[in-house]
C-alpha cells in the first residue's frame, strides 16, 4: 500500500471478524515496528501477544471483571480528565458526542460492549517496558505502537489502540509471563474488521493552525 493511503486508512477498528493472523505475520509485523527510532537506540520496548488459550482465558477475566464492575487499576495511573488541557479535554468530548451521534445512542452502548468484549480481537498486543524509567521510553514506545499499527495497515491487518486492553494488569502478568520489573503500559488489538458500521466511524482532527506554530 502506498504511505499515504496506509496513514490515512489507519482508523480505531472496535469490532473483529474472528478470522485469525499467522504468527509469521505477526512476527512480521513487530519486526517492522522494531525500526521505530528511540533514545540512543535503546529500544525499551518488550512485546507480548495474547492469541488462542490464553486470549480466551483474557478475554474470560475481562468479562468477570465487568460483572463484578471492578474498576481498572493499570500501570500506568490514568489520572482526571482535569490533568488534560481545556483544548484536549474539548477534543475528548466532541468524540464521544461524535460517537454517540454516530452510532445514534447517547448510551454509546454497543461502543461500549465492544470495549468489555476486547473488540473481540483474534491478537492483543501488549507493550511493556521496564520499571523506573525516566519517562523518555514512553515517547519511543508510542513511536513503536504506531510503526507496528501502519506496519499493520500496510498488510490489510486493522488495530486499535485501548487503554481497555491493559486496564486489569495484575490478571495479565501471569498469563503472559510478564516479570513483576515490568509495566505494562498499552495494548493494541489486531485483526481483520468485521462487517458493524462501529468500524465506519472517523474521527476528526483539529485545524492545523490549532496545534501549530512556524516562526521564521
Ligand atoms: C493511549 C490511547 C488509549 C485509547 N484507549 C481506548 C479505549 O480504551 N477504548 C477505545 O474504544 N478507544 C481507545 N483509544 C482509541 C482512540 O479513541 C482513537 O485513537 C482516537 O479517537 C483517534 O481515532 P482513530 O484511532 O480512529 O484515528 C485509545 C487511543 C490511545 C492512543
Amino acid at each position: 500500500m502506498e504511505f499515504r493511503d496506509v496513514l490515512n486508512k489507519r482508523h480505531s477498528v472496535r469490532n473483529f471478524s474472528e478470522r485469525e493472523i499467522p504468527v509469521q505475520v505477526l512476527e512480521n509485523i513487530v519486526r517492522a515496528a522494531e525500526r521505530a527510532p528511540s533514545w540512543e537506540n535503546s529500544q525499551p520496548w518488550n512485546v507480548y501477544i495474547a492469541t488462542g488459550d490464553t486470549l480466551k482465558k483474557i478475554k474470560e477475566i475481562w468479562a468477570a471483571r465487568y460483572a463484578d464492575k471492578v474498576k481498572g487499576s493499570p500501570d500506568m495511573p490514568t489520572g482526571h480528565r482535569t490533568n488534560f488541557s481545556l483544548r484536549s479535554q474539548k477534543s475528548m468530548e466532541d468524540f464521544m458526542g461524535a460517537v454517540a451521534a454516530y452510532s445514534g445512542d447517547p448510551k454509546i452502548a454497543h461502543f461500549l460492549k465492544m470495549n468489555e468484549k476486547l473488540f473481540n480481537a483474534p491478537a492483543l498486543v501488549y507493550l511493556t517496558l521496564t520499571k523506573g524509567h525516566t519517562g523518555w521510553p514512553i515517547y519511543d514506545l508510542g513511536g513503536f505502537g504506531l510503526a507496528l499499527m501502519l506496519a499493520a495497515k500496510d498488510l490489510g491487518i486493522d488495530s486499535i489502540p485501548a487503554y481497555e486492553i491493559v486496564k486489569f494488569p495484575a490478571e495479565l502478568r501471569p498469563l503472559l509471563d510478564v516479570p513483576d520489573d515490568q509495566e505494562i503500559i498499552m495494548g493494541i488489538a489486531l485483526g481483520y474488521a468485521a462487517q458493524d458500521n462501529i468500524n465506519e466511524f472517523h474521527s476528526t482532527r483539529l485545524p492545523l493552525k490549532d496545534i501549530l506554530t512556524i516562526k521564521d
